[in-house]
């Protein structure tokens, strides 16, 4: 992220962007599109941008998207979104919308791959290569370039005040190191991950980015330790999912944005009344939630806007440590793919 911002910290610098104020006007819709967890990272893509620069957004799935007849023209900006670039559904999505007259966007880890050549400009993630088939890396820099991408854009469309700006960027710089203090006590993750690693089924639940971030959490548990998870917007649970939650049943519960957090802890007392085990997770300097949850995770203080980076990353140790528990191979879970490129 080093190489986007300015000398003086103060505003974002994305010189492989061709956009003025005018281009970025005539925008009247942007899709974002991608598979799996590029589609998570999409999701919280819609969030900064909508927040940040005020423009709206539709996120969906590639394979959903291609066979929709989405409504799509020359005003609409088409971001697709992959670490390999060479997802068949996310490549076959960008072609179409190209053909229907939309300006595309790659946001993309691999230079020179599919996605990259076929679309109008590009982003690259520079997440460095990643190998396993769980994307990990790839995810957290997705969520930083959109971050970065949204700034910008609010930049140039002056929907934020410059000192705003800056001081997200300031908060941003301080992200790797909350991200190592995080990696620094594995100790607790993987406890949890002895303690809870051979149930059948496990819920996260979050409202707004936390609820994003639990998608993603959700996932990596399923795809690499083979453990039914699933994850659920907290407000949601009370209109099915609550017949699920008995005595035992772990729910990993992320109370991490403060605009949200009085209603998120409302639905964890629910889970709880049931009997329940719930980890918390939650930001640092939080008293409040380890009074109504089993355990707490916690994770550095920042903008709520920037959790999401810093909230995954238990989560995605969570998965790991359940999946050597399980004895499950890590790297190459079964029937997975590191590039999709058939449909
Ligand atoms: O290469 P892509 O980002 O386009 O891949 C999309 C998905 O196949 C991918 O994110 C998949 O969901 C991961 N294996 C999840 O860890």
């Amino acid at each position: 992220m080093s190489q986007r911002i300015a000398k003086d910290g103060k505003s974002i610098v994305m010189d492989e962007l061709k956009w003025d104020a005018d281009y970025l006007n005539s925008f009247n819709r942007i899709y974002i599109v991608a598979c799996g967890t590029a589609y998570h990272a999409g999701l919280v893509g819609k969030f900064y941008i909508e927040k940040l620069a005020r423009t709206v957004v539709e996120v969906d799935v590639a394979s959903e998207f291609r066979y929709r007849e989405p409504i799509v023209d020359e005003n609409t900006l088409f971001i697709a979104v992959s670490q390999s670039g060479e997802t068949s559904d996310t490549l076959a999505a960008m072609k179409e919308s190209k053909r229907l007259g939309a300006k595309t966007l790659a946001l993309t880890n691999v230079v020179g791959s599919s996605i990259a050549r076929e679309a109008d400009q590009v982003l690259y993630t520079w997440a460095g290569p990643e190998i396993a088939v769980a994307s990990t890396k790839a995810y957290t820099t997705q969520i930083v370039l959109f971050f970065m991408l949204a700034l910008y854009m609010a930049e140039i469309k002056g929907t934020q005040k410059p000192e705003r700006v800056a001081e997200l960027i300031g908060m941003l710089k301080e992200i790797p190191g909350g991200i190592s203090n995080t990696l620094s006590d594995v100790e607790p993750i993987k406890t949890f991950a002895k303690q809870y690693g051979f149930n059948e089924d496990v819920f996260y639940i979050g409202r707004s980015l936390d609820y994003d971030v639990a998608l993603e959490g959700s996932l990596k548990l399923k795809e690499i330790s083979y453990i039914h998870a699933e994850a659920y917007a907290a407000g949601e649970l009370k209109h099915g999912t609550l017949a699920l939650i008995v005595e035992g049943v772990p729910v990993i519960a992320l109370a991490t944005q403060k605009s949200v957090y009085e209603k998120t802890l409302s639905n964890i007392k629910e889970v709880k009344a049931r009997d329940a085990v719930v980890i918390g997770i939650a930001a640092e300097g939080d008293e409040e939630l380890e009074k109504y949850v089993d355990h707490v995770i916690r994770i550095p203080e920042t903008d709520e806007l920037l959790i999401p980076i810093l909230a995954v990353v238990p989560l995605q140790l969570l998965a790991y440590y359940a999946a050597i528990t399980r004895g499950c191979d890590v790297d190459k879970p079964r029937n997975l793919a590191k590039s999709v490129t058939v449909e």
